[in-house]
């Protein structure tokens, strides 16, 4: 078993239990209280995050302890030979890294003096924050939000005759096959899945890759350099990675345990003007809240008073676990503002299908479709047709996979209590993710001793605008259950090795 991370945690539940007014800011390295570390026990489990070559991955990991803070500007690592030997790899795999790192102005070289830290501030390359979570490694994954398998789902088999009926030929629809989109349009005519029944065409539909690309194209579509989108300021990792790839500005909206707030709504809109506003009505990514009734309606007042439009996501809709009532939505609050939807079967089949959707106005959709064509030319088709013999299915899947939920979500929090008896875990009211705050500062550091303990976990940082470090985990329970506990277990050998008692009992 390796040994405990040699340095020191910052531990103050009373700080971290207010609003975290002084929360460090990631250039306040002082405040981290970090003796600064052994590098080996703080990149542990490097060689399986990110992605690409065995170089980018250490780059990535340096520039993620460089960005958080954990290693302070004007901190001297280790000459090269030395940082090789400790790492275990070649001296090329250890400059290429630093050299990448050097380029984005995070490290700086002086000859004869060494490598430093030069700025832990500089703006994160793009795409980081889902690939934190999603690219896993060896060891139990309590990150990636989806469901695990397929076992929830029935036996289908592609019935390739709907192709035919959609037109056969080379199987290429840059909007999806006509089938499919007519049978998600007929999936809102009849409500239930997608919320009440509403009048809906299948040209107001447009198939994409899944919920994230439904997004990326509608903010595309939607939103100009000049102007923000509006976003709660904790929300889906992936929105935030979407904007910086697109190169725009999120304008975040202050929350309160229920959700967004209508007052900072207003204000961020008289500001900033955003040119929308990214919404999920729950259950939301990450806390698991469902938005009351009343808060929707005060926040699609606003919207409709400034005309501001609505990109609404209802990816997790259908996971909103029975005796919670199901979110209401913006489509029905909204009396004038434009409301757009997303929709997407991976959280409720399965993510590897790829398969989501935007339900908008037709000249919208158009838009969407040429935004779309300059990245691909249309969603699998075998992908589809598998969808169109799960969709006679899907009440019953999701009933399914709520139900599995509820279990999950019962059985990890009460393990992880257990296993982190200072932690305050959330109660979702649907979906996997239990949102779990620790007493520590920043939970950054202790989601890479989980990495080494065999367990991986997200930091909440990936969810917040300006990825600020801050106390919370994000953990998705949506796992067989003796997986559930293996992760738990792992979770808490970790959380033994990263207090110091005193501190924490403090
Ligand atoms: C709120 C939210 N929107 C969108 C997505 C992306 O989903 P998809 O797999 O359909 O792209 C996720 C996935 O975690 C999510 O939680």
């Amino acid at each position: 078993m390796p040994g405990p991370i040699a340095y020191d945690w910052l531990v103050d539940s009373q700080t971290n239990r207010r609003a975290n007014p002084d929360r460090p800011s990631p250039g306040d390295v002082t405040a981290l209280a970090v003796a600064v570390p052994d590098l080996g026990g703080l990149l542990s489990g490097w060689a399986d995050v990110g992605h690409g070559t065995l170089p980018r991955r250490l780059a990535h990991a340096l520039r993620r302890a460089i960005q958080s803070g954990v290693l302070p500007t004007g901190w001297r690592l280790p000459p090269e030979r030395q940082l090789a030997e400790s790492l275990a790899v070649s001296r090329t795999t250890i400059s290429e890294a630093l050299d990448e790192l050097r380029g984005e102005g995070l490290l700086r070289s002086t000859q004869g003096r060494g490598t430093f830290v030069s700025s832990p501030v500089q703006a994160a390359p793009v795409g980081t924050r889902v690939a934190d979570h999603l690219s896993v490694g060896r060891g139990v994954d309590l990150a990636t939000g989806n469901p695990p398998d397929l076992s929830h789902l029935p036996n289908v088999e592609i019935d390739m005759s709907l192709l035919t009926a959609s037109g056969g030929g080379p199987g290429v629809y840059v909007m999806g096959l006509p089938a499919m989109a007519e049978a998600v349009a007929d999936l809102y005519r009849r409500g239930g899945f997608t919320g009440p029944p509403r009048r809906t065409d299948a040209d107001e539909i447009h198939i994409t890759s899944g919920a994230h690309q439904a997004m990326s194209l509608l903010i595309a579509a939607l939103v100009g350099r000049d102007r923000p989108l509006a976003l709660a300021q904790l929300n889906y990792p992936g929105i935030f990675d979407i904007l910086d790839g697109q190169g725009l500005r999120a304008a975040p909206v202050g929350i309160d345990s229920a959700g967004m707030l209508p007052e900072s709504l207003e204000q961020v809109i008289v500001e900033q003007r955003p040119a929308a506003l990214y919404v999920q009505v729950g259950p939301h990514n990450p806390t698991g809240k469902v938005l009351p009734p009343a808060r929707v309606r005060a926040l699609a007042e606003i919207v409709d008073r400034y005309d501001v439009a609505v990109i609404e996501d209802n990816t997790l809709a259908a996971l909103t676990f029975p005796g919670v009532s199901r979110p209401e939505t913006f489509l029905d609050a909204c009396r004038s503002a434009p409301v757009v939807s997303i929709g997407s079967l991976s959280k409720v089949c399965w993510a590897g299908l790829r398969l989501g959707w935007i339900r908008a106005p037709q000249p919208l959709i158009e838009q969407t479709m040429y935004r779309r064509l300059s990245i691909d030319l249309g969603a699998s088709a075998p992908s589809q047709l598998i969808a169109l013999s799960l969709l006679p299915h899907l009440d019953d899947i999701a009933a399914e996979r709520r139900r599995r939920l509820v279990e999950a979500v019962e059985y990890g929090h009460a393990l992880l209590s257990e296993a982190m008896p200072e932690a305050v875990i959330g109660r979702p009211e649907g979906g996997s993710v239990l949102w779990t705050e620790l007493p520590i500062a920043d939970s950054g550091p202790f989601v890479s001793l989980a990495r080494r303990h065999g367990v991986h976990v997200a930091p909440g940082s990936i969810c917040v605008t300006g990825r600020l470090p801050g106390p919370y985990l994000r953990i998705c329970v949506d796992r067989p259950l003796d997986l559930l506990r293996e992760g738990a277990d792992r979770l808490a050998r970790a959380w033994r090795d990263a207090r110091p008692s005193p501190l924490v009992a403090g």
